[in-house]
């Protein structure tokens, strides 16, 4: 009795604007969350972090909750993203992966050749990351608002397998695309599985929306995304239809790509700050919900540019419903806890009034 109580009062305490937003459904405010709203510019975080090392922090399920729930405790935001990263499935798969604060991940033993690709091993998510679906377990049943689930898309982690690290010119990764064609589509497959698997387990053990990232996707033209790229990321997200969270795909640059996009069955797109609301409308159409784009450099500025540009961006975003407001890239060090909190509440006030104007 007392637990079905329990329950009752949860799912009507539970602030679901996000999903409904994503789902392009009616809002009394416009859902904020932030890409790397857990990280080293909450004082909180880097206090962990002087005990624990990233990979420590998403292997200990406690450890990762904690840090999954603190920006939405202290920002308010609308929503969690699981705190993990995009290269801990690849670990398991088989890659030698080291993640480097302040620079990136760092793989030993990069992809070459055809039996490289040969020797990645499926993923089991219950069996290889049983603390990362923990960590999504406790969090289903601590948090107040919608936990995001997320993979890294197919050509971004490509992209650190083959260079071994970051990279600015991704000509190693191109080099296999063009050259090496079949061990290319080889990988793609392999990595496609891999994040058809890995978010039907996230979805299982409690995450309510998936985002995928290709943060580096917008190195391509787009043709050769067509070629090379949209054949796998059609099969994800065909794939992944009725699972039963809505899907967000993400890259930068991705200006040139929207047209392609538009083709995908997603039903968020989240959109990098060079594009405005209006013009990314105007690429994909209005079937989608979309998901941005201040510049994450704009929060260094004073309150009155922040609040403006922020303005703006609502009123384009506002037009359609299906809008949640995000950064077109993550949050960065240098960004005080204080801006974000003020963001937030900004975007919660002004959009409130203006839904019910
Ligand atoms: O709060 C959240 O957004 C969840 C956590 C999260 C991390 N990485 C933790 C992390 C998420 C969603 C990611 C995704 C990720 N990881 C992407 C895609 C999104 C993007 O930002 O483009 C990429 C490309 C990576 C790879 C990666 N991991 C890079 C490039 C870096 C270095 C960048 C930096 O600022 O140091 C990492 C390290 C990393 N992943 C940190 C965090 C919080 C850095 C902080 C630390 O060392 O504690």
């Amino acid at each position: 009795m007392i637990v079905k109580l329990h329950k009752v009062v949860k799912r009507m305490l539970f602030n679901d604007t996000f999903l409904r937003a994503c789902r392009k459904e009616r809002v009394e405010h416009v859902p904020v969350w932030y890409m790397r709203q857990a990280g080293r510019y909450q004082p909180e975080y880097r206090k962990i972090r002087e005990k624990y090392s990233l990979m420590e922090i998403c292997e200990i399920p406690e450890v990762c909750a904690e840090v999954t729930l603190l920006p939405v405790r202290q920002l308010n935001t609308d929503a969690a993203i699981l705190f993990s990263d995009i290269m801990i499935p690849v670990k398991a798969m088989g890659m030698e992966v080291d993640i480097k604060g302040g620079y990136g991940p760092v793989i030993a033993n990069p992809i070459k050749q055809a039996a490289d690709v040969e020797r990645l091993r499926d993923l089991d998510p219950e069996a290889d990351l049983p603390n990362t679906m923990e960590a999504i377990r406790i969090l289903h049943r601590e948090l107040n608002v919608p936990l995001i689930g997320f993979a890294g898309a197919p050509f971004t982690l490509a992209s650190y397998m083959i260079e071994g690290g970051p990279s600015k010119n991704y000509h190693k990764t191109k080099q296999m695309m063009y050259a090496a064609p079949e061990v290319w589509n080889a990988l793609m497959d392999k990595l496609g599985n891999m994040i058809v698997t890995y978010m039907k387990a996230q979805v299982a053990a409690g995450a309510q929306a998936v985002q995928i990232f290709d943060s580096w996707i917008g190195s391509l033209s787009p043709s050769d995304y067509r070629q090379y790229v949209f054949p796998t990321m059609r099969r994800i997200f065909e794939n992944l239809q009725g699972i039963g969270a809505p899907m967000i795909y993400f890259g930068i640059n991705t200006g040139e790509l929207l047209p392609v996009w538009k083709e995908l069955a997603v039903d968020v797109i989240g959109v990098d700050w060079r594009v405005p609301l209006d013009a990314a409308r105007a690429r994909v159409g209005t079937k989608f919900a979309l998901q941005g784009n201040l510049d994450p450099a704009v929060l260094l500025a004073p309150w009155p540019v922040i609040e403006q540009k922020a303005r703006e961006i609502l009123d384009l975003g506002m037009v359609e419903p299906g809008y949640i407001f995000n950064l077109g890239h993550g949050i960065f060090p240098e960004v005080k806890v204080e801006t974000l909190k003020r963001l937030t509440e900004f975007i919660h006030r002004y959009s409130s009034a203006k839904l019910q104007a």
